[in-house]
């Protein structure tokens, strides 16, 4: 049952990357976004001697976790949090330094595939969005209480959407007639507000449902925050593995990858001195791609970006 609402994206090639780091006593590592366990459930299985910390911000998949991981309940810790959090995480888990870290960023299919939580532009449920739903403003709050402006810069920022100063005037609109509290009547608003000419392939309201899920969840500012604190927390030889699922949580994960793989050394000197050599090395070039195969039997591993870096010496 579990399987069959969740399959692992990129699992093989994660394993194969973190595999020199993790398989050995005493390794630690961090899912910084356990979901429902199932790339926890093949590092436990993978690495017998792999003690794991999970984090997710929602209880809901948590639940799910820990009854899969159940099998290997003493080497596990979950931790309710959001991943910016991993200081917080390590102490639960009683480690200082880890071996392996793990971002399978976005949304879970569980959170996708429940109508009630509303991430889902194809069906009819209240807008909801949180991941957490303990905290926090919902996407019915945004749509209700930020201004035109604000609903423009979020749709353009976070959606890359070109009609978005046409869709935040019309929500502005409708909201003046009626609270808009469904994701269908999002939708409809949309959809009446796109030009017959500028229709696309697809749902006009996917980048607004994407824009308001990044501002409800808080979750580019979250991924900036914990890309730093996880590989500070790398020991030597430590490595760690994202995968992206949209162009700005990639891009972000590409620009620390770069900014940590560089060399220190200032421009002009003949030689590279120990001190400026950078502390990590990438492991991949450029962003690997799930294979046509896996694309073919898992569509939600299409847009996905994977990078991968080691820890190849402490920080100055
Ligand atoms: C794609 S799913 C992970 C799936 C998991 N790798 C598996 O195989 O089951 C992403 C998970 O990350 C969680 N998440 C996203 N942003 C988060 C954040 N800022 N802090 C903590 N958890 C987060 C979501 O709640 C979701 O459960």
């Amino acid at each position: 049952m579990i399987d069959a609402i969740h399959t692992p994206v990129m699992l093989e090639r994660t394993l194969e990357l973190l595999a020199p780091a993790l398989d050995r006593e005493g390794a630690v590592a961090i899912d910084a976004t356990l979901g429902m366990g199932g790339h926890a459930e093949a590092l436990l299985t993978a690495f017998p001697r792999l003690r794991l910390i999970g984090i997710d911000r929602d209880v809901d998949a948590i639940g799910i976790a820990r009854e899969r991981l159940a099998f290997a309940a003493d080497r596990v810790t979950i931790v309710h949090a959001v991943y910016d959090e991993i200081a917080r995480a390590l102490a639960a888990g009683g480690a200082v330094r880890v071996a392996g870290v793990l971002f399978d960023l976005g949304v879970s299919s569980l959170q996708l595939d429940r109508a009630e939580r509303g991430f889902a532009y194809a069906q009819d449920a209240p807008l909801d969005m949180r991941m957490d739903r303990s905290t926090g403003p919902t996407a019915a709050t945004i749509v209700a209480e930020y201004s035109e402006a604000e609903l423009r810069r979020i749709f353009q920022e976070y959606g890359e959407e070109k009609l978005a100063p046409r869709y935040a005037r019309r929500i502005v609109e409708a909201r003046a007639l009626a609270p808009i509290d469904t994701s269908l009547r999002l939708v409809e608003i949309i959809g009446d507000a796109t030009p017959a000419a500028a229709r696309r392939p697809g749902n006009p309201a996917k980048r607004v449902f994407q824009a308001l899920r990044i501002e409800v969840n808080g979750e580019l500012e979250a991924l900036r925050r914990a890309l730093p604190a996880a590989l500070d927390a790398l020991e030597v030889g430590g490595r760690i593995v994202v995968l992206a699922y949209q162009s700005l949580e990639d891009r972000i994960v590409k620009r620390e990858l770069a900014a940590r793989t560089a060399s220190t050394a200032p421009r002009g000197l003949p030689v590279e001195l120990p001190e400026h050599r950078p502390e990590f090395r990438l492991l991949t070039r450029g962003a690997e791609l799930a294979s046509d195969d896996e694309r073919a039997r898992n569509p939600r591993a299409t847009p996905v970006r994977l990078r991968a870096a080691e820890r190849s010496k402490e920080a100055a």
